[in-house]
């Protein structure tokens, strides 16, 4: 039986990890498969001498020219970025080639007209890779959980926000210090504000989100926030209450509509995804026939990224063996079949909340909160006075889950009340039950 011959776009982090992989492991791929995979092209910018590849593999800067090539069965773009990736992975459908890409953001923001084109074509567009790294949470949702309604879902789905999180918390590192680590880590983002502004988990939850719900992808739908404004003090007042603050992407249905959102969020120390630390990602997922089941491991870095892509090329190559006969091959997401469901704008949101005010030590004060959290139907979980700093008192309060808008209009209530001073700083809190 002939090879199937493989492009490989991009030779950064997960490019040069694919390479090695399929390379290191080809005996156990070859078992598994049952066909040869030779690469056949590289596209990279500049020539890579210090690769060593055999001659056989051709180097070319030309990417659109390698996607048109008749010796290439699937395209594997691990470039990133939009631009390009966009045009070249267009071409790559429109010339019938089998494509993998660990591409989130490129899928987030313009999945709908690729998945298109590959429905058109009738080519496959794989991409594992794209969500939690080596985690294989897409076949999970497409196969595993096949039978399943989902009813939500909430992941820590960026390694290097959580990597950060986690050193900050247990070891009192500064932010750019643990940043500049993930970076050369080849954790992180190439513009890191993807990262640590949530930009990349909302790429990714727009992803989880269209395969859990059957929605097309709308990441201009996703509230977003990143870490960037948690404070030491707040991680250690969360503590003292039993919460741990994580960065979670959490995507719910309800009878209003989808929730999408990435924020930072207090949830009990107990559950086990309070305790993911480091770059590890984990998905939780609550579906109406299993419960909840949840997924680890390793969320960005060479070694999952590429375990990820070769798992796609082996998808491909098996479903290329089994359609040889020309019955043309499944596409990744059924367009016809797209559901409208509402998304749910941020007001209209609801989760529990952690606030911290800090106020004048004057008799009154805390009542004036509690009343105007009572008239606005909000209803307090716990609540706790810390020792005077500054002047001042820091009183935390935890509240049960109440929609965004409601927690709006009190805050700005008591924000307006002379003696609070600062701005009030707001965390969600999910308790993460059914
Ligand atoms: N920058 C991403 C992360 C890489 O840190 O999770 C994996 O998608």
């Amino acid at each position: 039986m002939k090879p199937v011959r493989l492009a490989i776009l991009g030779l950064g982090t997960v490019g040069g990890g694919a390479l090695k992989l399929l390379q290191e492991n080809a005996a156990e791929i070859r078992r598994r498969t049952g066909r040869e995979i030779e690469i056949t092209h590289v596209g990279t910018r500049r020539p890579r001498p210090d690769l060593n590849l055999p001659a056989s593999i051709k180097q070319s800067a030309d990417l659109l020219d390698i996607v048109r090539q008749p010796d290439v069965d699937v395209v594997v773009e691990v470039m990133g970025g939009i631009h390009p990736a966009y045009e070249v992975m267009m071409e790559a459908i429109k010339h019938g080639k089998q494509v993998v890409t660990a591409n989130k953001a490129l899928l987030a923001e313009h999945g709908n007209e690729l998945f298109k084109a590959a429905d058109d074509h009738h080519v496959q567009v794989a991409f594992e890779a794209a969500v939690a790294g080596g985690i294989p949470i897409i076949k999970v949702i497409r196969e595993g959980l096949a039978a399943n309604k989902i009813e939500w879902l909430a992941g820590i789905i960026n390694g290097t926000g959580n990597f950060i999180l986690t050193e900050m918390s247990e070891k009192g590192r500064a932010f750019a210090d643990v940043l500049k680590e993930a970076q050369e880590l080849g954790y992180a983002e190439a513009d890191p504000t993807f990262d640590v502004e949530g930009i990349d988990a909302a790429h990714k939850l727009t992803i989880l989100a269209s395969c859990a719900f059957g929605i097309p992808l709308q990441f201009d739908k996703v509230y977003t926030e990143g870490i960037t404004k948690i404070t030491a003090q707040d991680v250690k007042y969360a503590e003292e209450l039993g919460y741990k603050i994580k960065h979670l992407g959490i995507a719910r249905r309800s009878s209003k509509g989808i929730e999408l959102r990435v924020h930072p969020t207090l949830i009990p120390e107990e559950e086990l995804l309070a305790n993911v630390n480091g770059v590890k990602n984990a998905v939780l997922v609550q579906a109406n026939a299993v419960g909840p089941t949840l997924y680890y491991g390793a969320g960005a870095g060479a070694g999952p990224t590429a375990s990820a892509v070769v798992a796609d090329v082996v998808d491909i190559v098996r479903d290329i063996i089994y359609t040889e006969d020309g019955s043309g091959t499944i596409p990744q997401l059924a367009f016809e079949a797209l559901s409208d469901l509402h998304i749910l704008s941020s007001d209209e949101m609801t989760t529990g909340y952690y606030l911290r005010l800090n106020a004048e030590d004057q008799t009154g004060v805390l009542a004036d909160v509690t009343t105007i959290l009572s008239r606005t139907g909000i209803s307090i979980d716990a609540i706790m006075q810390q020792p005077r700093l500054k002047d001042l008192i820091p009183i935390v309060i935890l509240t049960d889950p109440i929609v965004e808008s409601k927690m709006n209009e009190a805050i700005a209530q008591i924000q307006a009340l002379p003696a609070i001073h600062g701005e009030i700083v707001r965390i969600r809190l999910e308790l993460l039950d059914n």
